[in-house]
């Protein structure tokens, strides 16, 4: 039987890939003050890799990718992500670099539905800065609409363009959502369960547009899922999250079945 104390046995971040683009040491995190969801999180992620985070409802993935992008103060440790260096809370500089650099699609894509599809991936260049008030595709700049038309190419989308996004299916706005986190061309994206409102099909094909895209630009991807298929399939690292902290961290094709059934034996 695994031994789940050994979380936390991966070497520490420091030991490993000097040029990571993420570094995560001794991360905790409370929401309330009193319980650790994140207890001491060590983690380090290289350029171009594409790193699966799993665990059981309620371990803290979520939590770890809002801390990781500085949309949560942490409660200890320390955050480098894209060299910006941080240990309770980014500071509004280093949030506005971050919010450049890093591209977010959520399971709930987020769309604004009654604006159009191009709307939508255009004001993804304010990066999330803007009002919706007053603005539209028509009021952008013409090389954000090009960009914007670029993107949704990108994710064979281009049609779509003059479409309210609420007239598209979940599988086609998640499409939409890809687009808009790629039009500021980030270096790192960050998708919190990016295939879980879809259907086997859909969801499958959003993860290959994923990595397709992610090799093409150079992006680095950190992405949750609860599909084994996909961080098998997609992922090049695994890392599972247990007990507020790493249960193991391993290449994916290193996943035995022991491993999974150590993280989902029904403790987040
Ligand atoms: N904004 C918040 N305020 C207070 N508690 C929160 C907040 N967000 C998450 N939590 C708590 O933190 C814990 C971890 O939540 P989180 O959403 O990170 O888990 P998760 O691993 O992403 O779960 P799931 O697989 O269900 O998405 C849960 O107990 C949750 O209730
Ligand atoms: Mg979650």
């Amino acid at each position: 039987m695994f031994d789940v104390k050994v979380r936390n046995a991966v070497p520490p971040a420091g030991d490993r890939r000097e040029e990571a683009l993420i570094r995560v040491s001794g991360l905790r995190k409370s929401y309330d003050g009193a319980s650790m969801i994140l207890d001491g999180v060590n983690l380090a992620v290289s350029p171009g890799e594409r790193v699966a985070l799993i665990g059981s409802n309620g371990c803290g993935k979520s939590t770890l990718l809002k801390c990781l992008i500085g949309l949560h103060d942490i409660s200890g440790g320390t955050v480098r992500t894209l060299g910006e260096t941080f240990d309770r809370a980014p500071n509004a500089g280093q949030r506005a670099s971050l919010r450049q650099k890093t591209g977010f699609v959520f399971q709930k894509h987020c769309l604004v539905r009654r604006r159009t599809v191009l709307s939508n991936v255009v004001h993804g260049l304010l990066g999330g800065k803007g009002s919706w008030r007053g603005f539209s595709h028509a009021t952008a700049l013409p090389e954000w609409r090009q960009r914007a038309r670029d993107a949704l190419s990108e994710v064979s989308l281009a049609d779509k363009a003059m479409s309210r996004a609420e007239a598209l299916s979940g599988g086609q706005q998640q499409r939409v959502a890809i687009a808009r986190a790629l039009v500021r061309r980030p270096q790192l994206l960050i998708a919190d369960e990016p295939a879980a409102s879809l259907d086997p099909v859909s969801g499958r094909k959003v993860m290959d547009l994923f990595v397709r895209l992610c090799r093409q630009h150079g992006i680095t991807l950190v992405f949750t899922s609860h599909d084994m298929d996909h961080t098998a399939e997609f992922a090049t690292r695994v890392v599972a999250l247990k007990r507020g902290g790493v249960l193991f961290d391993k290449p994916a094709g290193a996943v035995q079945s022991a491993d999974l059934e150590a993280t989902f034996d029904g403790v987040a």
